[in-house]
């Protein structure tokens, strides 16, 4: 009997993803684009996200788990080498403090992607 309810769970999930991933989304994040909710919410997540998803996929950057120096680096490798418009110093202070929290190397909250 345990094995068969075990077994029905297991069916049910790998015919509903959808039930699997991020179950609780808040109703601000409901409005946002699907790339934006995914991130970390945090002070500076909208903002990273225009800015960052312009060239390329929010995933390249949320992939990542660095330190506020290597995020610091990739900001003026991003202006110097890829053409990332140049940052007012309090966007750039903005962006760094949520990456490196959002996406640090110890960052606990984390949530699953799974698209
Ligand atoms: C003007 C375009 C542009 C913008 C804006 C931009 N990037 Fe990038 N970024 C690139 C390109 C192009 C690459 C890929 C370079 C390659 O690997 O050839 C890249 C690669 C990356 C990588 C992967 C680096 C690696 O080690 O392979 C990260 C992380 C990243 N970007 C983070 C960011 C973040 C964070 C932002 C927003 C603050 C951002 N990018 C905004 C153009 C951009």
């Amino acid at each position: 009997m345990k094995l068969l309810i075990i077994g029905l769970w297991a069916c049910f999930f790998a015919a509903a993803p959808a039930f699997s991933q991020e179950p609780q989304k808040t109703d601000d994040e409901m409005d946002m684009p699907p790339d934006m909710a995914a991130m970390v919410a945090g002070e500076g997540r909208e903002t990273s996200y225009y800015l960052c998803s312009g060239c390329h996929s929010t995933k390249l950057v949320t992939q990542q788990r660095l330190s506020r120096d290597r995020w610091a680096y990739l900001l003026d490798w991003m202006t110097k080498e890829q053409g990332m418009a140049e940052l007012d110093a309090e966007s750039r202070t903005i962006i760094l403090d949520y990456l490196s929290t959002a996406y640090g190397p110890s960052n606990t909250q984390r949530k699953t992607q799974r698209r």
